[in-house]
């Protein structure tokens, strides 16, 4: 193994730049290897200066930062790229383009650093010929075959912690507190952080919810003097006759933008006469320092992904199982999403310690 590339692909994620400094270094000190950092995800091989290397200077000192020093991109799919052709906006397959980067770089490995979109992608070049290995990023935790994503860790101790200072105003106001979290169509933060923060009804898209259940919540707890409410709502939560709420749709390019669902549980209950605040933590969840977890994982992800890389265990992705490394197929990563299941042990001590689902 002679030259590996590190590209960081869809949305940041508090770890990333751990990764590629454990990259770099176990590739650089322990097999003598030259690396690569692609920018801004799969467009690097398409752009000028798009391919930096990367040597041990590189990398010192941004364990602790968030972001990503190489750059993402979020619309980079080779598959469906936008380009001006005759003055018209087109989508063009540039996947070959970026095979044949790849193959003039002469990189033994490719390390990619992504979602199940990116990951995906991973997977399709593959099949192209292009030596890829996963390393799981998202702070939704929706990717399979992994018990944890680097990036969940920090955002969900985001979230816990906007949970507690809602709760001040909450308790001193007498008001339903309302934190609209992100997630996409998995729940994990939301429920995770509404244990955490001490949430009194948790909404994520895997149950959906009665209003009516809600309101019963929120005025049960006013019988029994607790005047206040906190309601942690993942943005991808759906009531049991409505649909997901979206603040932008999508086209072939952008996947639509969850968004609103907090403003209207906050604007129902309102509507039934109890005072009620919406936050929506947006991209705070995903920037500025990674948690100590964050920084480990991903540390041990990215010396793992470049072990495997020498082992030749191409078109696998590492991932965490009994909070040990190890590693499976990219496709049993993104062929099935992952998301709370029912009967998960956090749903069911969720409702021991009388937290409403909305569902009930
Ligand atoms: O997948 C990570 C995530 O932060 C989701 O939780 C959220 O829905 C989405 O990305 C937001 O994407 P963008 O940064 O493109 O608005």
């Amino acid at each position: 193994m002679k030259k590996l590339g590190v590209l960081t692909g869809g949305g940041d994620a508090p770890g990333l730049n751990a990764v590629i400094r454990a990259v770099v270094k176990t590739a650089i000190s322990r097999y003598g290897c030259e690396v690569f950092g692609i920018r801004n995800g799969y467009d690097g091989f398409l752009e000028e200066d798009g391919i930096v290397p990367l040597g041990i200077e590189d990398v010192r000192g941004i364990l602790p930062r968030g972001g990503t020093i190489l750059g993402a991109a979020n619309r980079g799919n080779p598959y469906a790229r936008k380009i001006i052709r005759d003055g018209k906006e087109v989508t063009v397959d540039v996947s070959d383009e970026i095979v044949k980067g790849i193959d003039r770089l002469k990189l033994d490995a490719l390390l990619v650093l992504g979602g199940d979109g990116t990951l995906h992608i991973a997977h399709e070049l593959f099949e192209k010929g292009v030596p890829v290995i996963g390393v799981p990023k998202t702070i939704d935790n929706d990717i399979g075959g992994t018990e944890i994503t680097f990036g969940f860790d920090t955002a969900l101790n985001i979230a816990t912690e906007a949970l507690d200072r809602l709760h001040t105003t909450a308790e001193s106001h007498h008001r339903a507190m309302v934190l609209e979290l992100m997630g996409r169509d998995a729940g994990f933060i939301a429920l995770q952080a509404g244990i955490s923060g001490g949430a009194d009804v948790i909404l994520i898209p895997e149950i959906p919810f009665k209003f009516e259940s809600i309101m019963a919540k929120i005025r049960e707890r006013a019988d029994k003097g607790r005047k206040f409410s906190i309601l942690a709502v993942s943005e991808g939560a759906k009531s049991q006759d409505g649909v997901q709420v979206f603040s932008r749709k999508g086209d072939e390019i952008y996947v639509p933008r969850l968004g609103g669902i907090g403003q209207a549980v906050g604007e129902y209950i309102e509507r039934q006469g109890f005072e009620s605040r919406v936050t929506v933590l947006g991209h705070l969840q995903r920037g500025g320092t990674p948690t100590a977890f964050d920084r480990s994982l991903a540390t041990r992800y990215g010396a793992a992904a470049v072990r495997l890389a020498a082992r030749g265990g191409f078109d696998r992705m590492v991932a965490l199982h009994c909070s040990t490394i190890t590693d499976i197929p990219l496709v049993d990563a993104t062929a099935i999403p992952k998301r709370v299941k029912l009967d998960d042990d956090a749903v069911v001590t969720a409702r021991s310690v009388g937290i409403s689902f909305g569902d009930e």
